[in-house]
């Protein structure tokens, strides 16, 4: 089975609508519903007081419907009786200001009086539906990241310091507190980052984030492991969500969680969005190692920065389908039915404020029938397996956040999310691995990508050396191998921790104005950075063709060992990236999913299936198998000439209106 559904929120209905939600569900396909996410004060209504009876007749009626249950722990959002009980529990920012109820995440994670109130809702939860037969899976609190810098929190920050750190000696060495006369001589001294005169210390800023992650990773796991004492035999997890302000590592939490689950909510309207639908869906898998769930995205928009878009035709299918190409083990959304009023009123649903009646829910209707009939030939077929690998790293993302940084805007998720959309627009299948993490996955890798991977222990040093020496393919993009994990910087010239085996010596920075761009001899378009580059071992493959810098090297390449390190000291155009990575691509031995395909094209394959995603208008034929304009087609076999095909989802958003299928073909390409 895959899951297929979403957040259900019956609390914010009368009773009589359930009857209709779970005959929607049972129409639409729906396998599971999320339940209870935001129900605390339902559940709780008055502390220690419990109302469960409409939570009973809920999950009584799904599992009547043939639904399954993932049921949550509401502890994302504390009920305003908790404020006034316990106010020393609002999360303090780092002006000093106290928040206070009237949205959700009101909490201090490091308050007891939140983890004692979590634990207790949660401990009612499990004791009385750890054995309801609808229940599937454990959804514990909601995207955990919530930020505080109130005192209780400073006692935490202290004792995960002291355990890091071991002496104040140590602290004071590793952030630098010479600078600025910060040097600290007793425990007490050290605060979370608070609102200061000038820069805060880095050091602190990363330390801090660290510290958050895990506290917040020690408040879900006292979760899991009482939902798991009530019965084994349900998964837990929690939804990662993604964006600069969270603080949590979910490369260090993946092996936390039964099965990895992530929100996504794509930002742009073009094909921005199917680039970054395959790159949440790649850096998922990795997470996971290999399998994920897909917990929530919008069904029918899409947040660009100022207003929502709302999805064309086909495209809430193609969207979904792309998650599970990738990996993922369904397709749920936020949310089933749009709520009447709250905060997020608008934000789309299964069945939107004009009801059933809509675009979206009869698609979501086809999409039900293609998941199902989808599930049984995916149950065999691995996860997309790559021969690349790109790095991420939370804490490199952290550091190259802070001020005081060479420039202003410096873009780490915008450096990786560049070589990402490079490789697929190439129709390169590519991986992600966690040097901050585990550093022994580079192995089996062919090509490994190293964006902005700003700080860098010895080890993962060691590891990417003896990677290339063994014969494999890297390419180091500047900004990279700066820093210790701690933050302070490697001596003798940047990128100091891959300086011998790329061969350069990097001896100044020149970031680059914003809107400036310039060219390399080679034709490469650039902008953002330059850099003075001295090559010592390594080839020059194109230089800096004006400026200062005119006739030094921008891009190196230096054989090391059996393999071969590319160095590239300039924010490289999309295009410059694509030709680059080409390149490396090829003499590594890596081939495309399909060569040749239009850029309007994405191909994925996931064992012997190949998913083949038409995100343009007009027809266009891959091998014998003809995808229509904004179409999905899933071929089975390893070449999709040789194979039969299957067009998946109800014919509207397969072949949405006014793209007839006999419309002429875009172009032809076969299958790698
Ligand atoms: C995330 C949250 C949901 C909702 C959506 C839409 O997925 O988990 O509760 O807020 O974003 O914004």
């Amino acid at each position: 089975m895959l899951f297929f559904g979403g957040d259900y929120n019956p609390e914010q209905w009368p009773e009589r609508v359930w009857d209709e939600d779970v005959a929607l569900m049972r129409q639409a396909g729906v396998t599971i519903a999320t339940v209870g996410v935001f129900a605390w004060s339902h559940l709780e209504p008055s502390e220690g007081r419990f109302e469960f009876g409409w939570l009973d007749r809920v999950l009584d009626k799904l599992h009547e419907g043939g639904i399954k249950v993932a049921l949550a722990t509401p502890t994302a959002s504390p009920p305003p009786w908790f404020t006034l009980a316990y106010p020393s529990a609002m999360p303090v920012n780092a002006d000093g200001v106290r928040l206070t109820h009237g949205s959700r995440d009101t909490y201090c994670v490091s308050a007891p009086a939140y983890r004692t109130a979590a634990m207790t809702i949660a401990l009612k939860i499990a004791s009385r539906y750890a054995h309801h037969p609808a229940l599937a899976m454990w959804h514990v609190h909601n995207e955990y990241g919530t930020d505080c810098r109130c005192d209780l929190t400073a006692a935490a920050f202290r004792t995960w310091l002291q355990k890091k750190h071991g002496d104040l000696d140590a602290l004071n060495s590793a952030w630098t507190t010479a600078f600025w006369s910060q040097r600290y001589s007793d425990w007490a001294q050290i605060m979370p980052p608070r609102a200061t005169q000038y820069l805060p210390n880095p050091a602190q800023v990363l330390d801090f984030r660290r510290f958050l992650s895990d506290e917040l990773l020690a408040a879900y796991i006292e979760q899991r492991d009482l939902l798991r004492g009530h019965n084994p035999d349900i998964p837990v997890t929690t939804n990662f969500v993604q964006g600069g302000w969270v603080s949590v590592d979910h490369a260090r939490w993946a092996s936390e969680v039964d099965i990895v689950a992530v929100d996504h909510y794509p930002s742009s309207s073009g094909i921005g969005a199917e680039e970054e639908t395959a790159f949440a869906g790649d850096l998922a898998r990795g997470w996971g190692g290999g399998s994920w769930l897909l917990m929530e995205t919008a069904p029918n928009l899409i947040y660009t920065r100022d207003r929502m878009h709302a999805k064309e035709p086909g495209r809430l299918t193609r969207h979904s389908l792309g998650y599970v190409a990738r990996g993922s083990a369904g397709a749920m959304y936020f949310q089933w039915r749009q709520p009447r009023g709250g905060a997020e009123m608008f934000h789309s649903a299964l069945v939107p404020h004009a009801g059933p009646d809509s675009p979206v829910f009869r698609e979501a209707v086809g999409l039900g029938r293609t998941l199902k009939n989808l599930a049984p030939r995916l149950a065999s077929a691995p996860p997309p397996d790559s021969q690349i690998a790109i790095t991420w790293d939370a804490a490199s993302w952290w550091a190259l956040q802070g001020g005081g940084l060479p420039a202003s805007d410096l873009d780490y998720l915008g450096a990786v999310r560049q070589v990402h959309r490079a490789l697929f627009r190439s129709s390169l299948q590519a991986d992600f691995v966690f040097p901050g993490v585990s550093v022994s996955s580079f192995g089996d890798y062919r090509v490994l990508v190293v964006p902005h991977l700003y700080l860098v222990s010895d080890p993962v040093a060691a590891a990417v050396r003896e990677f290339v020496a063994g014969g494999g393919h890297l390419v180091v993009g500047y900004l990279s191998g700066i820093a210790l994990p701690d933050g302070r910087v490697r001596l003798g010239g940047y990128p100091g921790a891959f300086r011998e085996v790329l061969g350069v010596r990097v001896v100044e920075w020149q970031p680059v104005a914003p809107g400036e761009s310039f060219v390399l001899d080679d034709g490469s378009h650039a902008s953002r950075w330059r850099e003075r580059v001295e090559t010592a071992g390594a080839s020059t493959i194109a230089r800096y063709a004006d400026g200062v810098l005119a006739g030094s090297p921008a891009v190196t390449r230096r054989r090391f060992g059996a393999g071969v390190a590319w160095y590239v000291s300039t924010g490289l155009s999309d295009e410059g990236w694509q030709r680059l990575l080409g390149v490396v691509a090829a003499e590594a031995g890596v081939e495309p999913v399909v060569a040749g395909l239009p850029d309007s094209v994405e191909a994925v394959r996931r064992g012997d299936l190949l998913f083949l995603f038409n995100h343009g208008e007009s027809v266009v034929t891959v091998g014998s198998t003809a995808v229509p304009g904004g179409g999905v087609r899933v071929v089975s076999g390893l070449s999709a000439s040789s194979s039969t095909s299957s067009a998946f989802g109800c014919p509207a958003p397969i072949t949405p209106p006014g793209t007839p299928s006999d419309k002429p073909t875009a172009k032809s390409a076969s299958p790698g």
